[in-house]
């Protein structure tokens, strides 16, 4: 079965939906420690919810990152952002890609049609794309490596959930030397 959905800029009123999305995806991970998404330990207040998405929305209204929403029956069913690196040692240029899709929307093209428009919105702001993937999360990583990203590095067991420990690769998408 197919899926209709559509890819476009965020809105103010998906904030509900995001964070419901976001919320979901602790249970996720309640059940199974190898869920791909990077999470917080503690899952967080929604107020804090509200006000990451405040800054999250302000910092896109501005101009200073991507965030993209993957629309489906009638409401937001993946983002896919990139923010600025805030290091302030020289790395304005770089920029960081988080991207999830909701449970039941999964393996129906979203996630890569979010990742393709990102890339494209992306070359007017970034220079380069990085992205962290854990090693586990096999279907994470052939997306990004059919979409060109290139591994440059793994920290082993750098994650460590309810006593098991998991790998992280490390991923970048040149976008000056690509086209
Ligand atoms: C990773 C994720 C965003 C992929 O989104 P999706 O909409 O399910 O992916 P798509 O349907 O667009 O698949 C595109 C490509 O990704 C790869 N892929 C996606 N799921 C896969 C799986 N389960 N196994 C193998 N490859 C997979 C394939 O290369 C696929 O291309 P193909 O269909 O031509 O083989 C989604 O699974 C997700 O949100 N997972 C939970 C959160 C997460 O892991 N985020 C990424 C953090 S780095």
């Amino acid at each position: 079965m197919k899926k209709e959905f559509t890819i476009r800029d965020v809105k103010l009123e998906d904030g509900p939906q995001i964070i419901q999305n976001y919320y979901g995806y602790f249970e996720e991970l309640k059940r199974d420690p190898g869920f791909g998404l990077l999470l917080p330990e503690k899952k967080p207040s929604m107020a804090g919810e509200v006000r990451w998405f405040a800054d999250a929305y302000a910092r896109f209204l501005e101009g200073k990152s991507v965030f993209l929403v993957a629309e489906s029956d009638g409401k937001a069913v993946g983002v896919c952002d990139v923010i600025r690196k805030t290091s302030g040692r020289y790395q304005n240029h770089v920029g960081v890609v988080g991207l999830a899709v909701a449970k039941e929307y999964r393996g129906f093209g979203i996630g890569e049609a979010l990742m393709r428009e990102m890339i494209k919105k992306s070359r007017k702001k970034f220079d380069i794309l990085t992205l962290g993937v854990l090693i586990n999360n096999k279907g994470a990583f052939a997306l990004y490596k059919k979409l060109g990203f290139e591994l440059y590095g793994t920290l082993p067991d750098c994650i460590k959930r309810k006593g098991k420990y998991f790998g992280e690769h490390e991923m970048y998408m040149h976008l000056k030397r690509r086209r």
